[in-house]
Parts: C-alpha cells; sequence; structure tokens
C-alpha cells in the first residue's frame, strides 16, 4: 500500500509570493484533478510560505520529498499521475525535481 500521499500547493498571497505568481489558481487545479480522478481531497493541502517564492509557485510532494517549481497549470495533471495515481511511488528524498 502506498500511504498517504499529499500534495502541498503554496498560495500564499503578496507581492512576489506564490499566490501572485499562479499559486491559488494551481491550488483549484490540483483540487480539481484529485476530485476527477476520485482521490480524497485530504490529498491536496495549501501551504504556507516555504521561503522559495523566488522560484514559484511552488510545490512540495510528501513524503517523496520532491519540490517542484515554476509549476505551470499544464503541469498538475503530470504531478498528481506520477506522485498520487501511481503505486510503488518513488523515493527522492532530498530532490528537487523539475518537469
Ligand atoms: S510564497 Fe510560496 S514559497 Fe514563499
Amino acid at each position: 500500500m502506498p500511504g498517504l500521499r499529499q500534495i502541498f500547493v503554496c498560495a500564499t498571497p503578496g507581492e512576489g509570493r506564490c499566490g501572485e505568481k499562479g499559486g491559488a489558481h494551481l491550488l483549484k487545479l490540483f483540487r480539481e484533478e484529485v476530485s476527477r480522478r476520485g482521490l480524497p481531497p485530504s490529498s491536496v493541502v495549501r501551504n504556507g510560505c516555504a521561503r522559495r517564492h523566488h522560484e514559484g509557485p511552488v510545490v512540495f510532494v510528501f513524503p517523496d520529498d520532491v519540490w517542484y517549481t515554476r509549476v505551470r497549470p499544464e503541469d498538475v495533471p503530470r504531478i498528481v499521475e506520477r506522485h498520487l495515481v501511481r503505486d510503488g511511488a518513488r523515493e527522492r528524498a532530498g530532490r528537487i525535481s523539475s518537469l
């Protein structure tokens, strides 16, 4: 069993923050994507500022410990597929990943 996996989406508002860079919209898209796939709503969590907004919008996947930076709307299905749908998800401790 793959266990609990969650996607944390930074949607922090404010000038130069992820929310302003599209994070708020991404949060909505992630929630729609998990709903469409019949995954639990708790799979997507609104994240607070992780002090990486210079690379924002940022998305973090637990427990894979994978960060995605400069995430675009078209990346959402792929991130959900990769981390929430596939069994035997990868352990990527300490890695920063880009699409
Ligand atoms: S606002 Fe997203 S990392 Fe700071």
